[in-house]
């Protein structure tokens, strides 16, 4: 059976760090699992207000997002630091999408049993580590399966040679055990786990 994954990126640049990365970690899974990316374009969702629930245009967004999440079996997030904390472009998604089931009941939390892989990138030391533990808290509430390994690329500007990245052959190594751990892990689980019901 062949698994998907749903790559989400953190950050709306268009020369996003975040983003490279996930088309890296998506080189290293080519032929193991189908990859399903979220682009910014895709959300297109105003900042969150309980007071534009009800906007049919945004519903309809809502529900193409939660049609994604539910079709696939483990979700990747690489996202930025900024200031230490979750970029707001990310949080805004996260938090459009988990008032779907209050806005319709027809819909269920597409987080909840569902795993995810946080990753990260910055052009600083610390590798965006530190919107890690925030992120973690986020998914955690939500339901979410979150792996407890992490991938961090500090100084990504510096890695990046204008193409690609370039990394040691290790860290190279790590990234891809990494992703092909979290594949394993979603293969593991059965489909059933992720409606959101208990049968
Ligand atoms: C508002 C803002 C805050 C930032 N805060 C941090 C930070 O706390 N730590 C860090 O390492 N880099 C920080 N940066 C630099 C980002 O790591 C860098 O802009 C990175 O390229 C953003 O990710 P992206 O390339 O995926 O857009 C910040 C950047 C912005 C715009």
């Amino acid at each position: 059976m062949t698994h998907q994954l749903l790559f989400v990126s953190g950050s709306q640049r268009r020369e996003s760090h975040n983003q490279r990365l996930l088309n890296y970690l998506s080189q290293q899974l080519d032929g193991h699992c189908v990859i399903d990316i979220l682009m910014p374009a895709d959300v297109g969702l105003p900042l969150f207000d309980q007071d534009l629930e009800d906007q049919p245009d945004i519903t309809d967004r809502l529900e193409k997002l939660h049609q994604r999440i539910n079709a696939c079996d483990g979700i990747v997030i690489a996202t930025p630091e900024y200031n230490g904390q979750l970029p707001p472009y990310l949080k805004n998604l996260v938090d459009w999408v988990s008032r779907l089931p209050r806005i319709d009941s027809r819909f269920s939390n597409p987080f909840f049993a569902r795993p995810v892989l946080l990753c990260s990138a910055s052009t600083g030391w610390s590798g965006g580590a530190l919107a890690i533990p925030h992120a973690r808290a986020l998914f955690g509430y939500l339901g979410s399966i979150v792996a407890g390994d992490t991938i961090c690329l500090p100084y990504a500007d510096e890695a990046w040679d204008g193409e690609g990245y370039v990394f040691e052959p290790g860290f190279d190594a790590q990234l891809r055990t990494t992703a092909l751990q979290f594949l394993t892990l979603c293969a593991a689980l059965p489909r059933m786990a992720l409606t959101g019901t208990v049968a």
